[in-house]
C-alpha cells in the first residue's frame, strides 16, 4: 500500500521509540498517529485530506485546474455546463444519445411544487436571494419523502435509479428556486420555466421575461454564463463541497446536504469575494486612484481583493477565462468602466515586487463580480449564480461519497478548558467570576442605555 517503499520515520522522543509510517499517494494514515496516543492539530483542515477523489484536479503553482482529467480551458471552450455536469458526476463525457437522454431528464425537472412557491412568496420583501434559496432547498427535501433517507432509511441511496432522479431534481430545480428569488426580489410574478431552451437560456428566460409572448434570451449571453457556470462547477474540497461531504456522511437526504453546502458558500470569505472585489473597484472609482490604493495594501490597510489564493499560486486558470468573457459580455451589454481600473490594478499588481514575492494573482472573484454587474445582476445575487454551477460539484461528491462510504466525520478537538471543579451555588457566584454577556438591552426601542432597564 505504501508508495514503493517509503516511510516517514518518526522518533517519540517520550519513550524513545521510533514509527515507520507509510506514505500512500503523498499522504500519511492519521489514524496510526492515535495509536501512539497522539492527534494531528489542524486548524481549519488547512493540510488534512478527508478523502481520496478522482472528480477534478488542481495544481495550484502551474495554475492547472482540471476537471476529471480534462483541462477548464478546453471544457470552457468546447462544452456545455449540462455536459460538464454530467463530466464531473459520472466521470467521462457522454455520447450523444447520453447528453440528450440527460438534458431531457434534468429539464424534466425544472418545475417546484405549487406549496414550494407558496413558500418562497412568503419570504420578506428584501430578502437576501441567497437565503431564500438556502432555505428552499432544506424545505425540498419534505416535498419528495420518497427521497427522506430519515423517512425511508439509508438503504434507499444503495438504487442508482433513486440516486440518479435526485440529481436531475436537484440540477433541474435550484435555477428556478433562483429565478424565483429574484422576481421576488424585484416584485415581479415568477416564471414557469420554459423547456423550450436550454438549461441556462431558460434560466435567462425565467429571470427576465414580462409579458412577452416569444421572449427569447440573448444567445451570446446565455452561452456566457453557462461558460460561467462551468468554471464554477467543481474545485476539489472548498469550504461548500467539504460541507456537502460531511453533511453526506450522516447520511441525510441529498436536498438537506445541498442546502448544508449552500449556506456555507453563502459565508463572504466563500461566495461572497466577488461582492467584495466588485466593492474595491468602486470604491477605488479611477485609474489615478490605483497607485494611491496599492501603497495602503502594501501597507497592510488594505487587501487587495479578488487576488491571492490558497492553492494558487499563479494565475487562476479561471480569471483567465473570465477576462476573455468579460469582453464578449461588454460587447453585448456596454463597457463597465470598472474594467479598465481592473485591468490597470492587475497590470500595476503584477509588476509590483510585493505582490510578485508572494505569488499574489488574479483569482476567479477579480473578474466575475464585473461581469455579473455588467449583465445586471444585483450584487446580492452573485452567490446565487455560483451556487447554480457549484450544484453539480456538491452532487458529484455526493455521488463519490455514496459510492466508497466514509464514516461519519467526527473531527477532533485539543481541549484547553478549564480542569474539572466543583459545582458552585448561585448565592455563593462573584460578578467578577460571571462572564458578563454584551446586550442591547430588552429597551433598545425605547432607546434608553442598557443599565437604566
Ligand atoms: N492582498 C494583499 N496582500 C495579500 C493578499 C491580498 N489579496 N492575499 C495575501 N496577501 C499577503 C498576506 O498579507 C501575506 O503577507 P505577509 O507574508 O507579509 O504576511 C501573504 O500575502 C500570504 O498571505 P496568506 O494570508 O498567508 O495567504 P493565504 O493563502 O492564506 O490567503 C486568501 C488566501 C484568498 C485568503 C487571500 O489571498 C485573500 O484574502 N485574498 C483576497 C480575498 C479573495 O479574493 N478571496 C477569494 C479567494 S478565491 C475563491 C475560490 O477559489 O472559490
Amino acid at each position: 500500500m505504501s508508495d514503493e517503499g517509503h516511510f516517514l520515520e518518526v522518533v517519540d522522543n517520550r519513550t524513545g521509540k521510533k514509527h515507520l509510517i507509510p506514505i500512500t499517494e503523498d499522504t500519511i494514515d492519521a489514524s496510526i498517529f492515535a495509536q501512539l496516543g497522539l492527534s494531528i492539530y489542524d486548524n481549519g483542515y488547512l493540510n488534512t485530506a478527508v478523502c481520496r477523489s478522482a472528480i477534478s484536479y488542481i495544481d495550484g503553482d502551474k495554475g492547472i485546474l482540471r476537471y476529471r482529467g480534462y483541462d477548464i480551458e478546453d471544457l470552457a471552450e468546447n462544452s456545455t455546463f449540462l455536459e460538464v455536469s454530467y463530466l464531473l458526476i459520472f466521470g467521462d463525457l457522454p455520447t450523444r444519445d447520453q447528453l440528450q437522454t440527460w438534458e431531457t431528464r434534468i429539464m424534466r425537472h425544472t418545475f417546484i411544487h405549487e406549496n414550494m412557491i407558496d413558500y418562497l412568496k412568503s419570504f420578506r420583501y428584501d430578502a437576501h436571494p441567497m437565503g431564500m434559496v438556502t432555505s428552499a432547498l432544506s424545505a425540498m427535501s419534505t416535498f419528495h419523502p420518497e427521497a427522506s433517507t430519515a423517512l425511508q432509511g439509508e438503504h434507499i441511496y444503495e438504487n442508482e435509479t433513486m440516486v440518479n432522479k435526485q440529481i436531475f431534481r436537484l440540477i433541474g430545480k435550484v435555477p428556478t428556486l433562483a429565478a424565483c428569488a429574484y422576481r421576488h426580489r424585484i416584485g415581479r410574478a415568477y416564471n414557469s420555466p420554459s423547456n423550450e431552451f436550454g438549461y441556462t437560456e431558460n434560466f435567462l428566460y425565467m429571470l427576465d421575461r414580462l409579458s412577452e409572448n416569444n421572449y427569447v434570451p440573448n444567445p451570446r449571453l446565455a452561452r456566457a454564463l453557462d461558460v460561467i457556470f462551468i468554471l464554477h462547477a467543481d474545485h476539489e474540497l472548498n469550504c461548500s463541497t467539504a460541507a456537502m461531504r460531511q453533511m453526506t456522511s450522516t447520511g441525510v437526504d441529498p436536498f438537506v446536504c445541498l442546502a448544508g453546502a449552500a449556506s456555507a458558500l453563502y459565508g463572504p470569505s466563500h461566495g461572497g469575494a466577488n461582492e467584495a472585489a466588485l466593492k474595491m473597484l468602486e470604491e477605488i472609482g479611477s485609474v489615478e486612484n490605483i497607485p494611491g490604493f496599492i501603497e495602503d495594501v502594501k501597507a497592510k490597510k488594505r487587501r487587495l481583493m479578488g487576488f491571492g489564493h490558497r492553492v494558487y499560486k499563479s494565475y487562476d486558470p479561471r480569471a483567465k477565462i473570465l477576462k476573455k468573457i468579460s469582453d464578449e459580455v461588454f460587447e453585448i451589454m456596454g463597457r463597465n468602466p470598472l474594467i479598465d481600473i481592473a485591468v490597470e490594478l492587475e497590470r500595476i499588481a503584477l509588476s509590483d515586487e510585493y505582490f510578485i514575492k508572494r505569488n499574489l494573482y488574479p483569482n476567479v472573484d477579480f473578474y466575475s463580480g464585473i461581469i455579473y454587474k455588467a449583465m445586471g445582476f444585483p450584487t446580492d445575487f452573485f452567490p446565487v449564480l455560483f451556487c447554480i454551477g457549484r450544484t453539480s460539484g456538491w452532487l458529484a461528491h455526493w455521488h463519490e461519497q455514496l459510492q466508497q462510504p466514509i464514516p461519519i466525520f467526527r473531527p477532533k478537538q485539543s481541549y484547553e478548558g478549564a480542569e474539572p471543579r466543583a459545582y458552585v451555588n448561585l448565592a455563593d457566584r462573584s460578578a467578577a467570576q460571571s462572564p458578563k454577556i454584551v446586550d442591547q438591552g430588552v429597551n433598545a426601542r425605547k432607546n434608553l442605555p442598557p443599565d437604566t432597564e
